[in-house]
């Protein structure tokens, strides 16, 4: 089997073209463009890529973009200061902290700092909860992504065996629940996980979200199964690559994303899309 590519750079062009229309028809009835606050802590290069990204595309679909790039050795105490004083501006709808944070900052202190009503990352406790529920308000945006694309493939996701690989707060677990509210019968590994390869191999659906450069091997993927690469790597030569070997899991998948192309992308939109989301929660209680 060769597999149909999972083309996550067109379906996020056509989410954030809708996306772009709502914002203009809440201007055009004489309400706020949404705001979005993206804070970006220290010089990590790879963060650096993301959060120019996510401004340029916030702009581009019409919405505000707060941007707040602090020093590496910024205090806690500034930093949870900062989130109090976005979360009391009502011209900002959505907030973000780009991960990771440096050693001194508690990343869980400053993600229940935000308001959950503007948590459009998703991953305050009160947003994974309502998920855990099946009651989800702002979703975390990759998995939410990741979601949307293997809709794309127009199978029903129910009694499917996924396997996640990796357990972070921000793909692994979150993407787990989704799979669930799907029906999908769901096994998440980590580095403790016996015979990898084994369940990956067992696998309708395999998410990869584990950082290591073309880690899933060809030979692991069932026939037919979709494949799902959230990992942003560079290869021995410096190429990106995913964590899933793609030319060889492509000869045995129905449906694979590409790296870059693929989830990346999809993220970015999800962000607006729940920006958008928190920016009419928010009219709805004003
Ligand atoms: N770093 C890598 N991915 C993400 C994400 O989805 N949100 C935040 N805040 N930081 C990240």
């Amino acid at each position: 089997m060769t597999a149909r590519v999972l083309d996550g750079k067109a379906r996020a062009a056509r989410l954030t073209a809708g996306i772009a229309a709502r914002v203009a028809e809440r201007v055009r009835s004489g309400r706020a463009p949404p705001g979005l606050a993206v804070v970006l802590i220290g010089e990590n290069p790879a963060s650096q890529v993301y959060v120019r990204n996510k401004r340029r595309t916030t702009e581009a679909v019409g919405m505000r973009s707060f941007a707040f790039d602090l020093p590496a050795g910024t205090p806690q105490t500034e930093l949870l200061a900062l989130i109090d004083s976005i979360n009391a501006d009502p011209s900002v709808n959505g907030v973000l902290v780009q991960l990771p944070l440096p050693q001194h900052i508690d990343g869980e202190l400053v993600t229940e700092r935000i308001d959950p009503r503007k948590d459009v990352d998703g991953l305050h406790p009160y947003n994974i909860g309502r998920l855990v529920l099946k009651r989800p308000v702002l979703r975390p945006c990759t998995p939410y992504g990741c979601m949307v694309l293997l809709k794309e493939t127009g199978a029903d996701l129910a009694g499917k065996h996924a396997v996640i690989i990796g357990q972070s707060n921000i793909v692994g677990r979150p993407m787990a629940l989704e799979l669930l509210i799907e029906r999908c019968t769901v096994t998440v590994c980590h580095s403790k996980t016996r015979d990898l390869p084994g369940l990956v191999r067992q696998a309708d659906i395999v998410v990869a979200g584990v950082g290591k450069p073309n880690f899933v091997q060809g030979d692991w993927v069932k026939d037919g199964a979709f494949v799902i690469d959230v990992g942003i790597n560079r290869d021995a030569t410096g190429k990106l690559c995913g964590d899933v070997d793609f030319a060889a899991a492509s000869e045995r998948a129905s449906w694979i994303t590409p790296v870059p192309g693929g989830v990346g992308p999809m993220t970015i939109a999800m962000l607006l899309a729940n920006t958008l989301q928190a920016a009419e929660l928010q009219d709805s209680v004003a």
